[in-house]
């Protein structure tokens, strides 16, 4: 029995860095936690000797992982770990895990369904809104003494315009419910249609870009999704289309986003998320038809600490009963223990 916990699988909890300050000193009180050191956006655990000696030392002891999407949990660490039972991730999106070498193992893998979906759906209305409505050019606008020389441009309405949702998840409906209010005409592209949805179905990317004024993408990142929206999806959103990604870097085609941008064969462009983050390509940072955002779909206090709150539970309750409150889907699908141990 874990005595700080009152758990009964005992071992060290292995954070994964970049964790945010306050689940870093939440696991630190609850649990032996020790950080992995190294170039936390280099997964890699052969080339780096720090990081080989550190795992050498610690990696007997260690029963779970903690991480969030930026940590980067690859096959190589999970192999350094031979006690490893649990991973639990801060976030509802799992890319960063090597979730096929995992759930081999019978590791257990979590995540943080549900909780961010309000966060999430505002970030991208927000991000429409300000893209439509030019509303940071217009705040410069006003900051460099423009405003007494003339009048703002005429900016384009978000209300009763066609909104496509690429990806009609928990986060894609709730972005949905949102836009019903201002009279948008929504429709949708998942592999399947959702049953009893009263939106448009579109049969691929391209078909839901062709039919709309503004493009949402909000679908998980991984290999399933890797360049989903490619330049043929840009070309049929079109020079008056606005792309809005809330969903990962990886699911846009990022050089041919700046491309289409460039070339005047796409609107404008909202982003949250970018394939190499922290770095964003600096033909994105000139253009004032694109409104940046430094990944904070989910960055509420109240979301971010439901979100804690929720991963720790995911722990906890692992520590305790082998069990997990909220699994990633995978795992049902998964044969043999799925973690359960
Ligand atoms: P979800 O409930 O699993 O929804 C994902 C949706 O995408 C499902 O409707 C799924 O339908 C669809 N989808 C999956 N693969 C697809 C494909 N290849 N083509 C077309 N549609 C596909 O997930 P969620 O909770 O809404 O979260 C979605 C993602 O948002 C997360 O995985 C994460 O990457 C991202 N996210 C970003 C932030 C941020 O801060 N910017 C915050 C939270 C989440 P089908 O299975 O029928 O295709
Ligand atoms: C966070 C996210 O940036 O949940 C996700 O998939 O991308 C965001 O909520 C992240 O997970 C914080 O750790």
């Amino acid at each position: 029995m874990n005595a700080r916990t009152g758990t009964t699988r005992t071992g060290t909890v292995l954070r994964v860095p970049p964790i945010s300050p306050e689940l870093h000193a939440a696991t630190g009180e609850r649990y032996d936690a020790v950080d992995l050191p190294g170039d936390p956006t280099d997964p890699g655990v052969a080339d780096d000797p720090a990081r080989a000696a550190f795992l050498a030392e610690h990696g007997g002891d260690v029963v779970a992982i903690v991480c969030s999407n930026l940590s980067p949990v690859p096959a190589s660490l999970i192999e350094a770990l031979p006690r490893l039972g649990v991973i639990a991730n801060h976030g509802v999106g799992y890319d960063n895990v090597d979730v096929d070498v995992a759930l081999a193992r019978g590791i257990a893998v979590s995540h943080t369904p549900d909780v961010l979906d309000d966060a999430v759906a505002e970030t991208a209305l927000a991000l429409l809104l300000a893209a439509r409505r030019r509303i940071v050019t217009a705040d410069l606008f006003v900051r460099d003494g423009a405003w007494s020389k003339g009048a703002f441009p005429l900016t384009d309405q978000v209300s009763g315009s066609r909104v496509g949702i690429l990806g009609l998840g928990r986060i894609g409906r709730a972005v949905a419910r949102r836009l019903e209010a201002f009279g948008c005409a929504i429709s949708y592209h998942n592999r399947r249609p959702v049953p009893g949805v009263g939106y448009a179905y579109a049969a691929s990317p391209a078909e839901l870009a062709a039919g709309v004024d503004n493009l949402i993408v909000i679908v998980p990142g991984g290999p399933g999704t890797e360049g989903l929206v490619d330049a043929a999806v840009l070309d049929a959103l079109g020079p008056r289309g606005l792309l809005v990604n809330v969903a990962r870097g990886s699911v846009v085609d990022e050089d041919a986003l700046v491309a289409a941008l460039q070339e005047g064969r796409l609107g404008g462009a909202a982003l949250d998320v970018f394939a190499r983050e922290p770095e964003v390509p600096a033909a994105l940072l000139v253009r004032d038809d694109v409104v940046l955002a430094p990944h904070v779909g989910s960055a509420t206090h109240e979301t971010r600490a439901a979100m804690r709150r929720l991963t720790l539970d995911n722990l906890d309750d692992w520590l305790a009963t082998g069990t997990l409150r909220t699994p990633i889907p995978e795992m049902s699908a998964s044969p043999g223990e799925g973690g359960e141990r």
